[in-house]
């Protein structure tokens, strides 16, 4: 399937070139979001740059400021139709159905006529006028999807949001894509405009929002910096298997080096096995771990959990390939003793002293490192204002070092501000939780731009003891 550049340079960057060539994606916002400047922004410049023509559905009566607007960003929209590059049609909604519906009708022959490879419906929210069934509305628009479809046509669809907070339609189901436009206040000072892509089959998509600007020359997108460093970053950078085949699918094949992920979740999901296998793996590609666990995850119960994956944990500690960072004054299984920094006494100055001392000489001495480290414990331990003043800090430093990180940590205790800190110093977020009687996972944040749907982690008899389904 080819692509087909969507005229913003940005948005192309977010979706590896384009639309797909053939989709239908919807574009939702609310008034003066841009949604008609994105949509002839489309059009002109495929006429411009690829010479395709492309056709303009509106539903206003008078199309004059159309014209008029599009001529302030510079688009001579009367000279395209001159050449025959785009058409500008004025009807009402009904008759556009009526005509588009029609096999061969005059919609078809137009589309025909001036082959079209574009078009832009402005907008499908003033269908609902036609009809109060929302059966009816909802087979109209898949109708007019597979018309579109069949006549190789390249579709943006755009829709209306309301004022109010109400969740997306059954349109963005019908829809290929779906791409958001919002007007938002940051920080109760200013305003920010942010495109979304909630959606595009056949792309992967990088996912956050991403600011836009309107300017004399139409919209401009500025995606998202974090994302843009980390395709530089990260880019052609070696991964490590999690052992959890569909998860490793979905990370195209395994955590990244030199990143951070985090793992939310809580004690009442089963978090150990996936942890356990990570672990494992890491072992196996000839890495050392430091370790931070929880007061959930002993470390006897990690120690049973990697020999069940074939490893001794003992003999792991004596060959230095493992060192715990210990809070809780616990035992530790044969062996491990000498690799354990008991940090249970320190107050916070001296447990830092510790962290950029000798935690650091030890990690200096080798290239390879995993860290697992869980932020809940650090926060219980040494407070919250300890875990988010270092944890960007201490973040970046193993990244500059190349060093891996999965840190563990509870979203819903820390709140919705450290939460959102943490999901944006991280690189990855993989989250996984329990409702009624199923745990289920998601990749909500990765490297790649991937966010898959959730899965249902299923328990199994063999290392790595889950599935997901
Ligand atoms: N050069 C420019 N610089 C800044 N803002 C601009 C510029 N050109 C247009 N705008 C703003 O862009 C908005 C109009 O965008 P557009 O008509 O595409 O929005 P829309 O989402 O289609 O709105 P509606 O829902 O009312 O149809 C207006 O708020 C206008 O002030
Ligand atoms: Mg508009």
């Amino acid at each position: 399937m080819g692509t087909v550049p969507t005229g913003v340079r940005g948005l192309d960057v977010l979706l590896d070139g384009g639309f797909p060539q053939g989709s239908a994606i919807m574009i939702e916002g609310a008034p003066g979001t841009g949604k008609t400047t994105l949509g002839m922004q489309f059009l002109y410049y495929g006429a411009l740059k690829d010479g395709e023509a492309g056709f303009y559905i509106t539903f206003e009566e008078f199309p004059d400021q159309l014209y008029a607007d599009a001529q302030a960003l510079g688009w001579d929209l009367r000279k395209m139709e001159r050449e025959g590059l785009l058409r500008v049609i004025s009807m009402s909604p009904d008759i556009f159905l009526e005509h588009v519906i029609d096999p061969g009708g005059m919609i078809e022959k137009l589309i025909g006529e001036l082959n079209c490879k574009r078009i832009v419906v402005d907008s499908i929210s003033l269908f609902r006028y036609g009809t109060t069934d929302e059966q009816e509305h909802r087979r109209m628009l898949y109708r007019l999807r597979n018309i579109f479809r069949k006549l190789g046509l390249t579709s943006l669809l755009i829709k209306e949001r309301g004022t109010r907070k109400e969740e997306s339609g059954f349109e963005a189901y019908i829809a290929d894509g779906f791409i958001q436009l919002q007007l938002k206040e940051q920080m109760d000072k200013y305003r920010v405009r942010t495109l979304e892509i909630l959606k595009m089959r056949g792309r992967r998509i990088r996912e956050g929002e991403h600011i836009y600007r309107m300017t004399d020359n139409g919209i401009r997108l500025i995606p998202a910096r974090s994302m843009v460093e980390d395709l530089a970053l990260l880019n052609g950078q070696g991964k490590v298997p999690t052992g959890i085949a569909l998860l490793d699918e979905l990370l195209e094949g395994g955590i990244t080096k030199g990143s951070v992920y985090l793992l939310d979740t809580n004690s009442k999901a089963n978090y150990k096995y996936l942890i356990a296998s990570v672990l494992a793996n890491r072992f196996q590609a000839g890495e050392k771990v430091l370790a931070l666990l929880s007061s959930f995850l002993t470390p006897q119960d990690l120690g049973k959990m990697l020999a069940l994956h074939g490893l001794s944990i003992g003999q792991m500690a004596q060959e230095n390939n493992i060192f715990f960072i210990e809070h809780y004054t616990r035992p530790y299984p044969t062996d491990c003793e000498s690799s354990v920094m008991d940090v249970s006494g320190l107050d916070n100055r001296q447990y830092r002293e510790v962290v950029q001392g000798k935690i650091t000489e030890l990690i200096e001495q080798h290239s390879d490192w995993f860290v697992y480290y869980d932020l809940n414990t650090i926060i219980a331990e040494r407070g919250r204002d300890y875990a988010t003043k270092y944890f960007a800090e201490d973040s970046a430093g193993i990244k500059a070092l190349g060093m891996t990180m999965l840190v563990l940590c509870n979203f819903s205790e820390v709140g919705p501000e450290v939460s959102a800190f943490l999901e944006r110093t991280c690189n990855g977020v993989i989250r996984t939780w329990v409702d009624g009687a199923y745990q289920y996972l998601q990749v909500v944040k990765s490297p790649n731009g991937v966010i898959s749907e959730p899965y249902v982690v299923e328990t199994t008899t063999q290392a790595p003891f889950m599935r997901l389904t």
